[in-house]
């Protein structure tokens, strides 16, 4: 059965971004390319992935916008949902599908593309609470980098308390923290 699964980095107080959608705080982490190569076997694992608009525009505008071809070169032919209101350009090469509205209307063409294989949820946080919303929010992996900031993008803005969190694996990559929760549905 498909998984949803939201794997991502954050600072050590639970912020995906800075408040001007800036990762400098991420890459400027000693090894965080060579982390990064682990998400290569996490991958391999992955049927679909779904991002929210200020993610995909990110993704855009830094890594296809300075090196064009990269969104094909990371992702091949995986077909990636992205959650917008907005007409927003595709990558050369991608499987890019623009959804909008509440995640339960089109979950079920995430699940269809993924197959047999995982759901990766790349955030925002918001977005991934939307799913959780709806009881579709299996695992949460996440990369703690050696890093605080005063504010920014949150990683997860929902409550959710230890009743549903099950803690799977901790692991060491370089200077960063990876934890693995089981997430239970809402009762
Ligand atoms: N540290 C990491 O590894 C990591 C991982 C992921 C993201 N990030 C960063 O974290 C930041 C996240 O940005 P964000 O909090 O703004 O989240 P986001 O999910 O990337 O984007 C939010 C936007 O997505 C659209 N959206 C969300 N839900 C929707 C729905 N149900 N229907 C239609 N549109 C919907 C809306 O944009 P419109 O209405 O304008 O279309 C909304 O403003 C970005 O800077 C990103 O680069 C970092």
């Amino acid at each position: 059965m498909t998984r949803f699964v939201y794997n991502t980095a954050s600072t050590l107080n639970g912020f995906l971004a800075d408040d001007e959608d800036s990762l400098s705080w991420l890459f400027s982490v000693p090894g965080a390319a060579e982390a990064e190569d682990g998400m290569a076997h996490f991958l391999a694992g992955v049927g679909a992935f779904v991002m929210g608009a200020t993610t995909y525009r990110w993704v855009l505008d830094n890594d296809e916008r300075e090196n064009e071809g990269s969104w094909a070169a990371a992702y091949g032919e995986l077909p990636c949902f992205v959650v917008t209101h907005r007409a927003l350009p595709t990558p050369a090469g991608g499987k890019v599908r623009f959804v909008s509205g509440a995640v339960d209307t089109w979950v079920a063409d995430v699940e269809r593309e993924a197959g047999e294989k995982d759901v990766w949820l790349v955030g925002g946080g918001d977005l991934v609470g939307q799913f959780d919303d709806v009881g579709r929010l299996d695992e949460i992996r996440v990369s703690l980098a050696p890093a605080l900031l005063a504010s920014g993008r949150p990683l997860l803005p929902r409550t959710i308390g230890s009743d549903r969190l099950r803690l799977t694996t901790v692991k060491q990559e370089g200077q960063f923290a990876e934890l693995s929760y089981r997430v239970s549905r809402p009762v």
